[in-house]
């Protein structure tokens, strides 16, 4: 009975679509980066259009507007990372806690987000 009840917690990671299923988790950038952004960013910033703000604002469509979307600046890579690395005045910094590596792969699913 246990075993069937972690199956039927477990079932719903399964529902990846068969293109993702089939690559090493390696290839997958932004299946990892989409992790990445749930584990670490989701609980302060919405990535869906038309989701309001939490306690950040929604970074849908970040690197493809024309102006950040609190700040009013000019999206870049270079300011994504810095806040990543840096967080701000509420946002905590994430230096030391995520890798290059990981911060290509949030860049990534943050920029697919669109
Ligand atoms: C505890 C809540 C919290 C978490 C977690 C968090 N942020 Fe933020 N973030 C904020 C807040 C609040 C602001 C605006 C004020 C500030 O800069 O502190 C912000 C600002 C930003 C901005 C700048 C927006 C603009 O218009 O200039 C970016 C980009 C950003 N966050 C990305 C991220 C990413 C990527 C992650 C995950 C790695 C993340 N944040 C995690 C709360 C958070």
């Amino acid at each position: 009975m246990r075993r069937l009840l972690l199956l039927a917690a477990l079932l719903p990671l399964c529902a990846a679509s068969a293109a993702e299923r089939k690559a090493p988790p390696w290839e997958k950038p932004l299946a990892a980066g989409r992790q990445l952004y749930r584990d670490n960013c989701i609980v302060c910033h919405a990535i869906d259009p038309g989701k309001p703000a939490k306690l950040g604002p929604n970074l849908f469509r970040f690197f493809q507007n024309e102006l950040t979307p609190l700040t009013k600046a000019a999206p870049s890579e270079a300011y994504m990372r810095i806040k990543i690395q840096f967080g701000g005045d509420l946002m905590p910094a994430y230096v030391g806690r995520l890798s290059e590596r990981n911060i290509d792969r949030l860049v990534e699913y943050i920029r697919s987000r669109k």
